[in-house]
C-alpha cells in the first residue's frame, strides 16, 4: 500500500467519524485496514469526551480485539438487534454505490451487520472506485467445510476463476465462522451481480458471497490529492 492510499484511508475514516457517528449510536464496526483508522478516531473522541456512549458490533475477531483494545465498548445480537449506522471498508465500489467485500475474510459477519443497520457508510481510498464490479478485486465466496471440493468445478462452469484461499503457509485460509473462501476472478468483470449473488447463494453449502448490492448509503472516499469526496 502506497503513502498516499494510507494517507486517503485516514482521511476519509475520520471523516465518516467526525460527520456520520452521533453520541448513543450502537454502530456495527467493520474489517481491515481502513476500519482501523475508524476505530482509532472513535477511541479518540470517546476519549476527549466529543461522543459518548458509543457501542459497536465488531464483524471480526480482528475488530473486537483491536476495538478492546482502544477501550470501544462492544455489544452482542443479544443486546441490540438493530444498529443506527455500519461503517466498514470496501475492495471495490462501483457508480451504484455496489461493493464487492471480503479480501479480509470478514464478510459473512459484515454482511450480517450492515443487514442489521440502517445505514452503512463505507470508507474507501480513490484505488477501490471500479466502473464495474469483479475489474480491480476478485469476488470471495465462503463455503462450507463439508464438501469444499465440490464447488470449483461449479464455479468454472459459471465462467469464474476460483482459488481457494491460502495462508502465506499453504494452508486453506479459515475464516472466523470456520469456513474457507474462494476468491472467484471473472475474466471480464461482474456483467450482471444481481444474477451472480443469486446463483451463487443458492448453491447448498455456500454461506455468502462478497457482493453488497444496495446496502451503502454513503461512501467516503479519501484521494489522492488529500480531498476527501463523499457519495451517496
Ligand atoms: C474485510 C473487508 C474489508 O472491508 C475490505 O477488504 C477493505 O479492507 P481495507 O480497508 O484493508 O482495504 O471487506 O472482509
Amino acid at each position: 500500500m502506497g503513502d498516499w492510499q494510507s494517507a486517503a484511508k485516514r482521511a476519509a475514516a475520520y471523516y465518516a467519524v467526525d460527520h456520520f457517528v452521533q453520541s448513543g449510536m450502537r454502530l456495527g464496526l467493520g474489517t481491515g485496514s481502513t476500519v482501523a483508522f475508524v476505530l482509532e478516531r472513535l477511541a479518540q473522541r470517546l476519549q476527549t469526551g466529543d461522543l459518548r456512549d458509543i457501542a459497536g458490533i465488531p464483524t471480526s475477531e480482528a475488530t473486537a480485539q483491536r476495538a478492546q483494545a482502544l477501550g470501544i465498548p462492544l455489544l452482542s445480537f443479544d443486546d441490540v438487534q438493530s444498529l443506527d449506522l455500519c461503517i466498514d471498508g470496501a475492495d471495490e465500489v462501483d457508480p451504484s454505490l455496489n461493493l464487492v467485500k471480503g479480501l479480509g475474510g470478514a464478510l459473512v459477519r459484515e454482511k450480517i451487520v450492515a443487514s442489521a443497520s440502517r445505514s452503512m457508510v463505507v470508507v474507501v481510498d480513490e484505488s477501490k472506485i471500479v466502473p464495474k464490479l469483479g475489474t480491480r478485486a476478485p469476488l470471495p465466496v465462503e463455503v462450507l467445510t463439508f464438501g469444499w471440493q465440490l464447488h470449483e468445478a461449479w464455479l468454472r462452469s459459471l465462467g469464474v476463476e476460483p482459488v481457494l484461499r491460502r495462508t502465506a503457509q499453504g494452508e486453506p485460509f479459515v475464516s472466523d465462522n470456520g469456513n474457507y473462501i474462494y476468491d472467484c476472478h471473472f475474466p471480464q468483470g461482474i456483467d450482471d451481480p444481481m444474477r451472480v449473488e443469486a446463483a451463487i447463494n443458492n448453491r447448498p453449502g455456500v454461506v455468502e458471497n462478497g457482493l453488497f448490492l444496495g446496502y451503502a448509503t454513503q461512501v467516503v472516499i479519501g484521494m489522492e490529492s488529500g480531498d476527501v469526496v463523499v457519495k451517496r
